[in-house]
């Protein structure tokens, strides 16, 4: 368990490439199972729940080589359908294989992911449209066991805008027989790059990028290649980076397109913000923070994986602001820690409302969960003195190696590998 030792107060500054996105590649893996044999994902990021997600498919049968951000995964040899706790209990996103076994083999039997560090998060979206597409669904011991013939086309209607079961049930209906249409589908970019690798592997998909989507199943889809989209997430926390250490970032490979909602609220907080192209330029023009509210939303309002990240930026701003998730209501493991920091922050069921001070002060901290060691990382780059972050593994799930990414951005910030922390 290692730790990051941070010595605040250096501003970030230059420029960075973003690296490929993580949920982007949690939904490409698994549907490499969709066809028979070698595909390619370029631009796959080298962070702990890609290697998960490998050790997952290797133990269904997956041969996988991963060089240089290139991933190939062989499936020719697909022996087991199932994911076992071991793998499911480390990553929620194991889940994903589910559609993908069921669909090409007719049988899958795949752990119930349980809840995560910040409550409950329900799969029964996924389960309930598998069922309407001839699937039966047992739960027994812990896991999910579904047989059925060839799935059938269905209409599927989502209470909730999920990107998992988006996923999940689109890659089930690729290879049914018949059409599907799925309606309140998610909208966010990676639900979009998994779509157009399936067209990419011959699937029949309409309505991409919007929320009905109609898929007609085809008998057999071949393995392909695609690049994996910039990770809009880390790109967000790098930006605040530089905007909570009154600093200048470029992102020299990422659209704005993918985090118009981020890019607003921190134009709001009193950064400059140029585009060109595909590169995003971020200067802190204002003498302070302006506070900025923001509400979590579904793509493209503003994303709950950068909620803990505002928070930690708001907790210097000039004034008093609030955050609130409607995605997930309790998702503010990280306030705690950040006030160990100085920061006055109050929750109230789904809404933080935070004070900004005018300054925060290094401490030990605790990660509880990857978007929540960020806010701790960013609040420790602002800090004065000696910050130390704990348990960053929940950050090496996520992120590619933030802390090398954060030093060439000019932060004084050391990893110390250790067990005790
Ligand atoms: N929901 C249900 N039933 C379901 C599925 C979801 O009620 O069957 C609800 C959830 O409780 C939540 C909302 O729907 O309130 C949205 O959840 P969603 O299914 O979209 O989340 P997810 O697919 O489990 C992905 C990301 C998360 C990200 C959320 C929301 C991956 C691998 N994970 O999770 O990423 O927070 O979408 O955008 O794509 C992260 O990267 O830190 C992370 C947690």
């Amino acid at each position: 368990m290692d730790k990051f030792v941070i010595h605040g107060g250096n501003r970030i500054s230059g420029s960075i490439e973003v690296s490929g996105a993580k949920n982007a590649s949690l939904a490409l893996m698994p549907a490499s199972i969709l066809a028979s044999g070698s595909s390619i994902l370029h631009n796959t990021p080298e962070l702990n729940d890609v290697y998960t997600m490998m050790k997952l498919l290797n133990h269904l049968g997956v041969e996988t080589d991963f060089q240089n951000h290139t991933l190939r995964l062989n499936t020719g040899k697909i022996v087991s359908r199932d994911a076992p706790y071991e793998h499911v209990k480390k990553m929620r996103a194991s889940v994903y294989v589910l559609g993908p076994l069921l669909t090409r083999f007719g049988t899958a039997k795949v752990s119930l992911p349980g809840g995560c560090a910040w409550g409950p998060r329900p799969i029964n979206l996924h389960l309930e449209g598998l069922k309407k597409m001839g699937a039966e669904i047992d739960l027994s011991e812990g896991y999910i066991i579904a047989r059925s013939n060839r799935l059938s086309g269905a209409k599927i209607y989502f209470d909730v805008s999920s990107v998992g079961a988006t996923g999940n049930i689109l890659m089930a209906a690729v290879l049914a027989k018949g059409t599907t249409a799925i309606n309140n589908a998610a909208l966010e970019p990676e639900i979009t790059n998994l779509a157009e690798f399936l067209l990419k592997m011959g699937a029949k998909i309409n309505g991409i990028n919007t929320s009905s989507l109609e898929i007609e199943g085809v008998d057999e889809l071949k393995p392909a290649e695609i690049n994996t989209i910039p990770d809009r997430i880390e790109a967000g926390t790098l930006l605040i980076a530089a905007a909570i250490t009154r600093g200048e970032i470029t992102l020299e490979n990422f659209s704005p397109k993918y985090c118009e909602a981020v890019l607003a609220k921190l134009e709001s907080s009193g950064c400059k913000i140029i585009v060109d192209g595909n590169k995003i330029h971020l200067k802190n023009v204002s003498d302070g923070i302006l506070p900025s509210d923001v509400t979590t939303a579904i793509y493209p309002g503003f994303p709950t994986d950068m909620q803990a990240q505002w928070t930690a930026y708001m907790s210097i701003a000039d004034g008093t602001s609030t955050v609130t998730d409607t995605i997930y209501l309790d998702r503010f493991k990280h306030v705690p820690e950040l006030v160990r920091l100085g920061a006055s922050i109050s929750v109230n069921e789904n809404i933080a409302v935070i004070k900004g001070t005018k300054k925060l002060l290094g401490a030990k901290v605790m990660s509880t969960d990857l978007r929540a060691s960020a806010s701790l990382v960013l609040a420790g780059l602002a800090a004065e003195g000696t910050t130390e972050v704990l348990r960053v593994y929940h950050l090496d799930r996520g992120y590619q190696r933030i802390e090398e990414k954060l030093r060439t951005l000019g932060a004084d910030i050391q990893r110390v590998e250790g067990k005790e922390y």
